[in-house]
């Protein structure tokens, strides 16, 4: 069976680190530093990066991060993902994004997140997106040359279906540990369509993405008007009880925070105190989808 503790580990927190927005601003070294150190004061260990994010340079500015907090690599689960080739400047002879699953993607592209992050060793690795020209051998040929060397200690996927899941997990002889997901009270579809259900049934700690619609939470006035009231009467902040509702739910959910200001991340901890009364779980649903369950 698997538990939240193979994402991450065994401080019993469910809460990650994205590091998706850290070269938007962009953020210093230094500034990342301290968001870090931020996430450690409140028992948040787990980064979630992948070799895309910033157009390739979030892995690098990590790398530097951790060239000067060398502790930062036992002190953090690294979690990375491969499997998107974006046209960059960086790869002149890509005209259009594809998807690359073949075994020598997948274990190069590992490699080089490593090299750049400046580790040795992966926690998870994930692979981003589902490929339609997906070999599922190959990628099983990949996980195991990546595991067997050390590199790598777990694997999972991102935005897969359960059809894709369960095709890649039949070729493996251990556990997929987590499959990634947009989740959030913008998108709530998946707790409804089944597929929350699926990876409850397998027991899987299930990765929430955007956990507030990748900031549109706060821009969306109807929604957030809505959910003012409740917070106040939670004593919390509303990005704090939209993580509540996601923590709420029974099977294990583990939101993966994009913020990059460590004031929020304080406001947004307080959810692990809020213990959320049914009816409001279902209040905040009828606010965001617009309307009462049938
Ligand atoms: N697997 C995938 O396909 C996939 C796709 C997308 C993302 N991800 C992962 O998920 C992580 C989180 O995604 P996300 O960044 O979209 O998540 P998010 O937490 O939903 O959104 C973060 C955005 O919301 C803003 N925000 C947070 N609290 C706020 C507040 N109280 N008021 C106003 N704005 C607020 C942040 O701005 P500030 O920085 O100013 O706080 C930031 O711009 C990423 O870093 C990445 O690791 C995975």
């Amino acid at each position: 069976m698997m538990s939240q503790q193979e994402i991450t580990g065994s401080a019993g927190q469910p809460l990650i680190l994205g590091a998706w927005r850290w070269n938007d601003l962009p953020m210093s070294p230094g500034e990342i530093e301290k968001l870090l150190h931020t996430g450690l004061e409140l028992g948040i260990s787990t980064i979630d990066h992948a070799d895309i994010y910033g157009d390739y340079t979030c892995e690098l500015l990590y790398g530097k991060v951790v060239k000067n907090n060398p502790d930062f690599r036992d002190q953090f689960r690294h979690i990375t993902k491969c499997g998107i080739k974006l046209a960059s400047d960086k790869f002149p002879g890509r005209i259009l994004p594809t998807y690359d699953t073949s075994r020598e993607h997948i274990v190069t592209s590992v490699e080089t997140s490593l090299k750049n992050m400046d580790l040795e060793k992966l926690d998870l690795v994930l692979i981003h997106r589902p490929d339609p020209l997906m070999d599922p051998n190959e990628v099983a040929e990949a996980f195991t040359v990546l595991r067997s060397s050390g590199k790598v200690a777990e694997f999972g996927v991102s935005n897969f279906n359960r059809e894709q899941f369960e095709l890649l997990q039949a070729h493996l002889d251990y556990p997929l540990v987590t499959n990634q997901i947009e989740l959030s009270l913008l998108n709530s579809e998946p707790f409804i369509d089944g597929s929350i259900d699926f990876l409850h049934t397998m027991n899987l700690p299930i990765m929430a993405w955007s956990p507030f619609g990748g900031g549109k939470l706060f821009k969306d006035e109807k929604l957030y008007g809505d959910l003012q009231p409740l917070a106040q009467r939670y004593e919390c902040s509303v990005s704090a009880l939209a993580i509540a509702w996601l923590l709420h739910h029974p099977a294990t959910i583990l939101p993966i925070l994009g913020t990059t200001n460590k004031g929020r991340l304080h406001e947004i901890a307080k959810a692990l105190e809020i213990n959320l009364d049914r009816e409001d779980w279902f209040k905040m649903l009828k606010y965001a989808r617009g309307y009462d369950i049938p």
